[in-house]
């Protein structure tokens, strides 16, 4: 198991699903978490609650990453209240889809704001901050290695985008011991994506495994990037899929 003791992750999207799956392990591990919500408060105390009974260090921020500022303001925060950082998980993001003719000028640029711009600028924020053994990790999706049919234009094109602003950032922030990650994700029972949804068994037809994922499966990939099993992975793509894209 990565030992992460005396590390400070700031989990974005940390309420729910993938995100607070991520915070649980980053903190079993022993880094103490700041996790962020929009509306979930609730489940964020209760992820943080876990945490702390668990022996654990974990704070709420609550931050719409839509708005330009939240992302650097986050990663201030995170520093302010724990201390330091040293990994970033770029996780927040919510599914739209619908065909080409439809997607109009706001829908385009909120999910380009929210998956996209706020990675480029919690990455640019955490960066001031981080030493060597840094981590930028964020989670795209198996949309970048086969989308399905159409309907996915938009969200195929904001998860690929995370593969060349993460081989960019491997490259400038390399040089100071700083990795820079993707964890792409098949189907995973979330709220996002339930594994009882309407699509659920095409979804499962897709797959090698003919099954989804859970949550900790994307945390386990995590955890060992975040660790020091990962210190010479960087600028690339882990799929965590079942095989979705083999
Ligand atoms: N589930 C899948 O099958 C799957 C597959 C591929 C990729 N992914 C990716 O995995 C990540 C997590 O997905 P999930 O399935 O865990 O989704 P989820 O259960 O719907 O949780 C989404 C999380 O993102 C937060 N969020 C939504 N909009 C936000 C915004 N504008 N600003 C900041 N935070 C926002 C939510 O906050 P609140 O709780 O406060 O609303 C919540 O914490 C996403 O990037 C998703 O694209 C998921």
């Amino acid at each position: 198991m990565s030992d992460l003791t005396g590390k400070v992750a700031l989990v974005t999207g940390g309420s729910r699903g993938i995100g607070a799956a991520i915070s649980r392990r980053l903190a079993d591990a022993g880094a103490a978490v700041a996790l962020t919500y929009v509306q979930a408060v609730d489940q964020a105390r209760e992820v943080a609650k876990q945490i702390e009974a668990d022996g654990g260090t974990a704070a709420l921020i609550q931050a719409d990453l839509a708005h330009p500022e939240a992302a650097a303001e986050a990663v201030e925060q995170t520093v302010r209240e724990l201390g330091r950082i040293d990994i970033l998980v770029n996780n927040a993001g919510f599914l739209t889809y619908g065909p080409l003719a439809e997607v109009s000028v706001a829908e385009l640029d909120r999910v380009l704001a929210v998956d996209v711009r706020s990675v480029f600028l919690a990455a640019q924020a955490a960066a001031r901050h981080m030493g060597d053994g840094g981590r930028i990790i964020s989670i795209g999706s198996c949309f970048n290695g086969r989308v399905p049919g159409s309907n996915f234009v938009l969200q195929a094109t904001a998860k690929s985008a995370l593969i060349g602003l993460t081989k960019g950032l491997a490259r400038e922030l390399g040089p100071r011991g700083i990795t820079a990650t993707v964890v792409d994700p098949g189907p995973i029972d979330t709220d996002m994506n339930p594994a009882d949804g309407e699509t659920a068994d095409f979804q499962r037809s897709l797959t090698a495994l003919g099954r989804y994922g859970e949550a900790e499966d994307i945390a386990e990939a995590v955890a060992y990037l975040a660790g020091p099993g990962g210190r010479y992975v960087t600028g690339t793509a882990l799929a965590v899929d079942g095989g979705y894209t083999t």
